[in-house]
């Protein structure tokens, strides 16, 4: 692994949990650089934070590939090149192939927007809301192939308040995905260096 680790991150849209994992590392909080961010959607608004901040970002348009795994193979191939050490899914809204996980064992987290393994997949804002739980927050995994169902490394609990909206808690999850998501990266990069040694 390179001296400082280098990550690639995945994201499809917003990119707010790019530009926290940018401000920690600007900070001096998480030791790590960010190599590259693969997005899919050519007018995701991430692509506008990679541009602010100079970082390089790479647009794979999956409506461009014939299958799930072609489209991970030439993810694998790109953060290959840009000799990532962890793969960081920041908002990816792809389902992830066995072709992806090979080339990245053990190397590619999650962060989810409800504590796993409740509400898992699409709209789990939406479904926590709905169900009525009083409690719901974020969770950082790994990834495997089974969809939000990897090992769980940090969550946060977050309230539903009385009218909330799933655009306030939404926001207020994000919140606490900021703080989790950058520290989790850094005592993980940590415990694979470790086991490197
Ligand atoms: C986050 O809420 C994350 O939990 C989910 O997708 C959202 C991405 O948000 N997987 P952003 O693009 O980082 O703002």
């Amino acid at each position: 692994m390179y001296s400082v680790p280098q990550l690639g991150i995945l994201a499809s849209g917003k990119g707010s949990n790019l530009v926290a994992i940018a401000d920690a590392i600007a900070a001096g909080e998480l030791n790590a650089q960010i190599a590259v961010v693969i997005y899919n959607n050519p007018d995701a608004p991430v692509r506008e934070r990679c541009q602010e901040r100079g970082i390089p970002h790479v647009l794979l348009n999956h409506r461009e590939f014939a299958s799930r795994e072609l489209l991970d193979d030439r993810l694998a191939h790109t953060l290959e090149q840009y000799q990532v050490d962890l793969v960081v899914m920041a908002g990816w809204m792809r389902i992830v192939t066995q072709v992806l996980i090979d080339r990245f064992p053990h190397r590619i987290l999650n962060i989810h927007p409800s504590l796993l393994p409740s509400f898992p997949g699409h709209r789990a804002v939406q479904q926590a809301l709905e169900y009525g739980v009083k409690i719901t927050g974020c969770t950082v995994h790994i990834v495997t192939l089974e969809v939000d169902r990897g090992p769980i490394l940090a969550q946060v609990p977050v309230p539903v308040l009385p009218g909330d909206t799933v655009e306030t808690l939404h926001q207020r999850i994000q919140q606490a995905e900021h703080k989790i998501y950058p520290k989790t990266i850094g005592a993980y990069l940590q415990r694979l260096r470790q086991l490197n040694e």
